[in-house]
């Protein structure tokens, strides 16, 4: 895939990002569904990461937050949707550790070079562009501190149709294409784990990517 311009990611930032403002059915549901995923799916994966200085990426109400809070030192949430963030900020109002920040939805600025011991992204990129996933990427080799991890939870759905008209409104993406984004960063790609969602086989995928 040939380099895209910020005219045409700010595009398909819109297009994917637009459906999540605050009232959408999606936050309530998946807030129920937290616990199970965390201790049945996420944390075994992650749990040897330096939790530390820690960015919740695309946070939305910040359901991941709540679990991460118990191991971070800082913590900082991004989203795309100002609303989603003013959520955020009312829920960990009593968390001077916590910073929310509205993202521009390809980059992680204002957060500074070689700050972070990782970036967790869980639920949320499944549904980003690939030359979105491949400009967080870019960004994660800049804002990660050497040794440094993103887990990234993203598709692996290859189909070039329109995403929300695919199994879970999953985005083009697949495993190998993920890994040569990374690679392509400067990221050393640790464990894939691809995985089943719902009754779709192999439609996700669990990456953990370090700065080397
Ligand atoms: C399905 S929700 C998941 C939210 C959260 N990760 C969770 O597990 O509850 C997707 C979130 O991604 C945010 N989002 C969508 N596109 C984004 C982008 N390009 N950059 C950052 N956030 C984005 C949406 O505003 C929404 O909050």
């Amino acid at each position: 895939m040939s380099d895209t311009t910020p005219e045409r990611l700010r595009q398909q930032v819109a297009d994917a990002g637009d459906p999540w403002q605050p009232d959408n059915v999606y936050f309530q549901r998946a807030e129920a569904r937290m616990d199970a995923q965390w201790a049945g799916l996420v944390y075994p994966f992650i749990r040897h990461c330096d939790f530390s200085d820690t960015l919740d990426l695309a946070c939305g109400h910040g359901r991941n937050s709540t679990k991460l809070l118990g191991l971070a030192t800082r913590l900082t949430l991004i989203d795309v949707q100002p609303g989603n963030i003013e959520i955020c900020r009312q829920r960990f109002r009593d968390h001077p550790n916590v910073t929310c920040l509205v993202g521009n939805g390809f980059g992680m600025q204002p957060i500074p070079d070689v700050s972070l011991t990782l970036i967790y992204c869980f639920d949320a990129m499944v549904h980003f562009y690939p030359e979105v996933v491949r400009s967080y990427l870019r960004d994660a080799a800049r804002v990660l501190q050497r040794g440094g991890r993103a887990f990234m939870h993203h598709s692996n759905y290859p189909q070039t149709t329109i995403w929300w008209s695919n199994p879970h409104s999953r985005n083009t993406m697949t495993h190998t294409l993920f890994a040569t984004y990374a690679e392509e960063a400067g990221l050393l790609v640790l464990q894939q784990k691809v995985l089943n969602w719902g009754s779709d086989v192999d439609l996700d995928c669990l990456s953990l990517v370090e700065k080397i």
